[in-house]
């Protein structure tokens, strides 16, 4: 038996690309004169971020952390692992996380802790996608693309059981058919 999978484009690259401008413009306004170290999420935010960095005209510095709580699951298991760890030293930077999305809020408020405790002198949060109506943790972030539906997504980075991240679009899973 395979199991095959629908997918419906929610997102093409071109709207995409036009909310990365967006962002970039508005951590530009806030960030220029700075040397932030920015912070992407491995592995769903590792196409935006490469994208973000592009439209981002002032001297940073980039890291990234490993996390994960889905597992191949398509909901959260509440844990989180830290699978790889930010070299970099924390304490006195100006700290910009840049995540591809946010569901419960679960992965966003470890982090948040996790940074804090290494002092850093701001943190800000980024993110693409804003699923709000999963949040099970409330989380304030800086900058936010695109409040998107309740449903599974995949694409530009995420992806399901650890397909489909290298889609130019964003898409949604609609059902899973078995043959
Ligand atoms: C996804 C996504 C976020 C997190 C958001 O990561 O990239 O990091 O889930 O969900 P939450 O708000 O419910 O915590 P995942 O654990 O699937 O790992 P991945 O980035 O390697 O795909």
């Amino acid at each position: 038996m395979t199991t095959k999978v629908r997918l419906t484009k929610l997102y093409d690259n071109k709207e995409i690309k036009s909310t990365v401008r967006q962002i970039a413009k508005d951590i530009t306004r806030d960030y220029k004169g700075k040397n932030p170290l920015i912070i992407g999420i491995l592995k769903g935010s590792f196409i935006f971020i490469a994208d973000l960095v592009r439209e981002l005209r002032f001297p940073l510095e980039i890291e990234f952390i490993r996390l994960s709580s889905y597992g191949r699951g398509q909901t959260s298991s509440g844990k989180v692992k830290v699978l790889q760890k930010i070299a970099a030293k924390i304490k006195g930077r100006d700290v910009l996380i840049v995540e591809d999305i946010i569901d419960s809020g679960v992965t966003l408020n470890f982090l948040i802790d996790y940074i804090l405790k290494k002092q850093p002198s701001s943190l800000k949060l980024c993110c693409l996608l804003d699923k709000v109506a999963r949040r099970r943790i409330p989380v304030t972030i800086d900058y936010v693309g695109l409040i998107v539906p309740d449903k599974f997504l995949v694409g530009y980075g995420l992806d399901w059981d650890e397909k489909y991240r290298n889609l130019p679009d964003i898409c949604c899973v609609e059902d899973e058919i078995a043959t």
